[in-house]
């Protein structure tokens, strides 16, 4: 079949290679220790699944308001005001199919053809080609030895075709937080450009010590410049859910709103029931789930700094590993195949730097028990002395 430019020029994703190469391991009877996955190991609280039965129980099975339930929206804008101190209304809400279509929606409601988005390196692997998908142009950015953002990087890629400016914080894969410094900074670059800031915070409650700071939440007029997004998905352990949402003025909201309703209409209500019964519950769902990532946070830092360098994360759940010097050594060549090594011969799968733009690092999720990491890290160690 003659497949369409748009669909030819998309990068598989890297990671669903991966899976399907540890599926395929462990039918052959091998076992791996997954630190691959970017997701939590915690089930859905019961709050969650009790609220979802119940709206498939009353009824909750047709389409819906297409910018998501009323009732959502509301818990959703409360949950954020309380958090931030902020005044934003329901209807500065959209709710959509996770995070990923929110952003999708996003770069369709803000980019043509050759509009450019400056993305730090390193980025979560399907920005870029979110941004192509909408007609737009990456232009890549490095970032500071520590993951934090340059600043003068970022002035020096702005061209008068820049319209966005993509960042993540708590970052996937660095697990870095930006500092309010940062934040203004970006602040200034965007109104003496006109230019605007999507900024994914997929994973904001997961915040171990730094001052998490959500743009939006800063001064009104960052507030008018930036789409801020949000997920059900890591943070309250709803991946299957597949619910995210958007913060952004109201006439963009209702722009996107427009374009949600041809692309897919609504999620599905009885999920967005789910998502009500996550918020109602959020300090019984939240305090255990960032005590756990804690914890494992502090055990692989304390276990991998014996074998990589890499910079102390501060949110997220994962740890980005520099593999310099086992390339220098010539013990691997890049980090894909640092990450075929150790699965094969430690049976501990993770991920190439090389999906988030840096091919000298490879990607440890702490989504596992301790005992698995304990257990990933001797195999790793064996290999690797
Ligand atoms: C930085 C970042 N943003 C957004 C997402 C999308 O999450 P979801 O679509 O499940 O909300 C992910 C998922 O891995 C992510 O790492």
């Amino acid at each position: 079949m003659k497949l369409s430019s748009r669909v030819e020029g998309i990068t598989p994703s890297g990671s669903i290679k991966i899976a399907e190469k540890i599926t395929h391991l462990r039918n052959n009877g091998k076992s791996i220790i997954g630190l691959n996955v970017g997701e939590p190991d915690f089930s859905s609280h019961e709050n969650i699944i009790q609220e979802t039965k119940e709206a498939l129980n009353n009824g909750k099975t047709r389409y819906s308001l297409v910018s998501g339930e009323t009732d959502l929206r509301k818990e959703i804008i409360s949950y954020y005001n309380d958090k931030f101190s902020t005044n934003f209304s329901y209807e500065n809400v959209l709710v959509g199919n996770g995070s990923k279509q929110v952003i999708y929606n996003a770069f369709q409601a803000l980019l043509n053809e050759g509009d450019e988005v400056i993305i730090p390196i390193p980025y979560w692997v399907t920005i870029p080609e979110s941004v192509k998908l909408a007609g737009g142009k990456n232009v890549f950015v490095a970032v500071k030895d520590n993951f934090h953002l340059d600043i003068d990087a970022i002035k020096a890629a702005i061209t008068t075709k820049t319209k966005v400016i993509y960042i993540n914080t708590p970052n996937n894969p660095s697990g870095i937080c930006y500092s309010k410094e940062e934040i203004l900074e970006l602040e200034k670059i965007l109104i003496d450009n006109d230019i605007y800031l999507l900024s994914d915070e997929a994973y904001e409650a997961l915040v171990y010590e730094d001052e998490f700071v959500s743009p939006s939440a800063v001064s009104q007029e960052l507030a008018k410049r930036t789409i801020c997004i949000q997920s059900f998905s890591k943070t309250f352990c709803m991946t299957g859910f597949r619910l995210g949402y958007m913060i952004a003025p109201k006439e963009f909201i209702n722009n996107v709103s427009s374009f949600q309703g041809h692309l897919c209409g609504n999620v599905s209500p009885f999920s967005q029931y789910g998502a009500i019964g996550a918020l109602k519950a959020k300090d019984l769902i939240l305090s255990p789930l960032v005590q756990t990532m804690r914890k494992r946070r502090d055990l692989s830092v304390e276990l991998f700094k014996e074998l990589f360098d890499f910079t102390k994360p501060s949110g997220a759940f994962y740890l980005f590993l520099n593999i310099d010097k086992y390339i220098e050594s010539g013990k691997v060549k890049d980090s894909t195949e640092m990450v075929e090594l150790l699965i094969e011969e430690a049976g501990v799968a993770l991920v190439p730097g090389k999906f988030f733009g840096m091919d000298n690092y490879i990607r440890l999720a702490y989504t596992a028990h301790s005992d698995e990491i304990k257990r990933a890290f001797n195999n790793i160690k064996k290999v690797l002395s």
